[in-house]
């Protein structure tokens, strides 16, 4: 008898964290190596987020929180979805969860069965196939293409339905492609649902803020008022607000999918950090101003990447309407040798051979299934991506 669970069998650790761990190794052994690989911002947690902490903890809200949140920080995302999408919620339809991450797991947990499929857009965030395997689900990947610069169209959204569909997940901005889609290309996929009543979608609109040369962001619910029924909206606080490490996502929808999902929390780890909360709370209600001087370094930033990249023979790389990523396609340069000698037949091929021969690490597209291709993360200075970009066209240059 195994000792580990064999649902864990089925599941892999984050690529995306070894290929962060790999790079911070060589670091470590004195290697110059220029980190592109991890998806978080390199902008400090803004002053007044950080004081609403210091006041937290001075005020001793440092005990146990209600499991799902605070109900503080359930009116400000209350106040913040009619804001922002003129949707209106109850805080009895909002959850809180340590983490985007978590309130997605436990959503997927409070759902699903045996036998139950998923629909999920590749390339995808890592995390999304691994945990529908670990609540027990069915991912169904609907592939898109660099031709639509990685956008899920109609039809490839209808064929990937079937009876068994009970969530399709929809990233927007996305990571690893940065591509945003319009409210026409949304309603698109909207329609589709709306002919498929037993789909729920999940949207996870974590870059939401994170929206380049005045792309107008929409989440499903807000495009088809129709499914608000059957949609949960989750987002965080972790990228637009560069707090990472705080752990605070959350999620909306209907009450009785709301009260499964603190079902979940209740057992497992019993409530979001208090300080973190009122952090959440600041970061909610408070300035915004932070944003619009943040996102013109990354639009410079993705401007720089792009630009450098598509010099390279063999490379391709459209241009993302947001987040902080690219997703250059390497069909170009499979089958070519590295000055070390090694025959480049896969992404993961590539990846490795920049990281030990060019020192810059990226992540392979395998990784988020969708080939030959891999995520630049452009989350740092100007500098070291200029820098890492001369080394990529560098390596890209002497492959024979
Ligand atoms: C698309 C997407 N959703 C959710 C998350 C998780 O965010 P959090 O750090 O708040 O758990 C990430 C983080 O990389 C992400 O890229």
């Amino acid at each position: 008898m195994s000792f580990l669970s064999e649902t864990l069998s089925r599941v892999k650790p984050s690529p995306t964290i070894a290929m962060t761990a790999k790079a911070a190794e060589l670091k470590a052994a004195g290697r110059d190596v220029i980190g592109l690989s991890a998806g978080e911002p390199d902008f400090d947690t803004p002053q007044n987020i950080k004081d609403a902490a210091v006041a937290a903890i001075a005020a001793g809200k440092t005990k146990y929180t209600a499991p799902d949140g605070i109900p503080e920080l359930k009116q400000a995302v209350c106040a913040k979805m009619k804001r922002d999408h003129g949707l209106d919620y109850t805080p009895a339809q909002v959850s809180v969860g340590t983490g985007g991450k978590q309130t997605l797991y436990n959503a997927l947990m409070a759902t699903l069965n045996e036998g139950d499929e998923v629909v999920i857009p590749a390339p995808y965030w890592v995390s999304y196939p691994d945990m529908v395997l670990l609540a027990g689900g069915t991912p169904v990947i609907a592939e898109t293409s660099l031709q639509t610069n990685f956008k899920l169209t109609a039809d490839q959204l209808e064929a990937a339905i079937t009876p068994k569909t009970k969530w399709f997940i929809f990233n927007s901005p996305s990571n690893p492609t940065g591509a945003g889609y319009s409210r026409a290309e949304l309603k698109e996929l909207t329609d589709v649902l709306m002919r498929h009543p037993h789909v729920w979608v999940m949207t996870d609109d974590m870059y939401e803020h994170l929206a380049y040369d005045g792309f107008e962001f929409c989440t499903p619910a807000q495009v088809e008022p129709a499914l608000y029924e059957r949609t949960l909206t989750c987002n965080g606080v972790s990228k637009a607000y560069a707090m990472t490490g705080w752990r605070i996502g959350y999620a909306a929808g209907p009450e009785k999918l709301i009260a499964a999902m603190r079902k979940v929390q209740s057992q497992s780890t019993s409530n979001p950090c208090s300080v973190s909360q009122w952090a959440a709370v600041e970061a909610l209600n408070g300035t915004q101003a932070f944003l619009a001087p943040n996102n013109e370094k990354f639009v410079r930033r993705r401007d720089l990447v792009v630009s450098m990249l598509s010099e390279i023979e063999g490379i391709s790389c459209p241009v993302p309407e947001g987040a902080f990523y690219v997703y250059p396609s390497i069909a170009g340069l499979i089958g070519k040798t590295t000055p070390a000698g090694k025959v480049i037949e896969t992404d993961e091929d590539f990846a490795t051979a920049l990281l030990e021969e060019a020192d810059v690490a990226v992540v392979f597209g395998a990784a988020f299934g969708l080939s030959p291709n891999f995520r630049v993360s452009y989350a740092t200075s100007d500098e070291a991506l200029e820098e890492a970009c001369r080394r990529i066209q560098t390596f890209c240059a002497a492959l024979t």
